[in-house]
């Protein structure tokens, strides 16, 4: 029976880790701290908001007030940190908004808990999750290790990393128990359609361009959401106090190879002629500072906790497009609006 607080429950991979939570622990007492920015979308949780054990509260984690009241108002145990501003094209527009939540947030997210928990920290815990992205770019060889040296490149990176550098600064200083994760790009379903494979599977669907920054030879590295929600249940529950934990799908794709394979999928289920997706490939101008290569030696939480990838590479995308194309009214709802103009930003001015 724990007091668990998730931050950036509505996001992505949040939504995912409180869904698999809510269900694994019904003991357990599990809020959900999210100031739904757009990324944010309470459609992703409907089916386990009414649960006895959830509770949603909206609130800025740079808010201090209001975050240290909720510790105080639940006596949290256990803290899994994921809210954050994620898109690193967003953070080349937008540095600021990466500094007041990747940083500022975390930061007093860390002094909630050492204040709430006032060096009592039996049975505690603040896992904090990170990004691959901290570790800089890679050339054609070679996986990230945890003891690789941070060479953040993009303002999202960099924010993510100042913010790994306070959580181990809390744990060094004031012996906050903290453990952290570095994962790769994920993908599944509930992610917001700016990522590379919900905007592609979106655009396939309306006929539009498909913008590939560069050559399309950047490789990236990727991971189901769902294992990597599996990955963090483990690790909030064995993960060694003070450690980090790389997380990765040894599933290494060049972007373009991986447009071509999703471009033939969607031309199978939705009944189009073959090529007829690819045609709709554009190359854009490249994306400023973009890295080359992520790839993750996933091997320390392998051997120590034995966690791998449930699903091969092939099920998760086929799980994924399905999902888009069942979902389009959650599509359609997050591709309104604000969407349009972040879009035309990106895309048509470049
Ligand atoms: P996301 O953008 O989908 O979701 C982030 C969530 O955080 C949103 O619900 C948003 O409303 C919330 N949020 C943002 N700023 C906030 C603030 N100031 N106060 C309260 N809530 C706030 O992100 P995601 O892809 O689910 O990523 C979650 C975490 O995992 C992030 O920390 C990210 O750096 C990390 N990560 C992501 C990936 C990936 O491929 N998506 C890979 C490795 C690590
Ligand atoms: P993205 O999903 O933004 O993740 P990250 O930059 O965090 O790895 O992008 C994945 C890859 O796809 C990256 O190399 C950039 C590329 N990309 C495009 O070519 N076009 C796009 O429109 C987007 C969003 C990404």
């Amino acid at each position: 029976m724990k007091n668990i607080l998730i931050t950036g429950g509505a996001g992505f991979i949040g939504s995912h880790v409180v869904r698999l939570l809510v269900n694994k622990y019904p003991g357990s007492t599990i809020v959900n701290l999210d100031n739904l920015t757009y990324a944010g979308n309470l459609l992703n949780l409907t089916d386990i908001e009414n649960r006895p054990n959830y509770r949603f509260v909206k609130n800025d984690l740079v808010d201090d007030e209001g975050v240290f009241a909720l510790f105080k108002e639940f006596s949290f145990d256990t803290v899994i940190h994921l809210a954050a501003e994620s898109h690193v094209d967003r953070s080349i527009a937008n540095p600021m908004d990466f500094v007041h939540s990747n940083v500022l947030g975390t930061v007093n997210l860390l002094n909630a808990a050492k204040f709430t928990w006032k060096d009592n920290y039996e049975g505690k815990r603040f896992y904090h999750i990170s990004t691959d992205e901290v570790y800089g770019s890679l050339g054609d060889k070679g996986l990230f290790t945890e003891t690789t040296p941070y060479d953040p490149r993009s303002p999202y990176s960099a924010s993510k990393a100042s913010s790994d550098h306070f959580v181990r600064a809390w744990y060094h200083t004031y012996k906050l128990p903290v453990v952290l994760s570095n994962c790769s790009n994920n993908y599944g379903p509930n992610q917001f359609p700016e990522k590379l494979l919900p905007l592609f599977i979106n655009n396939i669907l309306h006929k539009k361009p498909l913008p590939v920054y560069g050559k399309g030879e950047n490789v990236r590295d990727w991971l189901f959401v769902k294992d990597h929600a599996e990955a963090i249940d483990l690790i909030v529950g064995k993960g060694r106090i003070g450690e980090t934990y790389n997380i990765g799908g040894h599933n290494e794709w060049k972007n373009i190879d991986l447009i071509r394979l999703l471009c033939n999928i969607m031309d199978k289920k939705l009944g189009r002629t073959p090529g007829t997706s690819a045609e709709l490939i554009t190359y854009v101008k490249d994306r400023a500072g973009h890295d080359l290569r992520y790839a993750i030696d996933a091997g320390k939480v392998q051997r120590e906790l034995g966690w791998k990838p449930s699903v091969t590479f092939e099920e998760g995308l086929e799980i994924t497009v399905d999902w888009y194309l069942t979902n389009d009214q959650w599509l359609q709802q997050v591709t309104s609006g604000d969407y349009m103009q972040y879009y035309r930003k990106q895309y048509e001015e470049r």
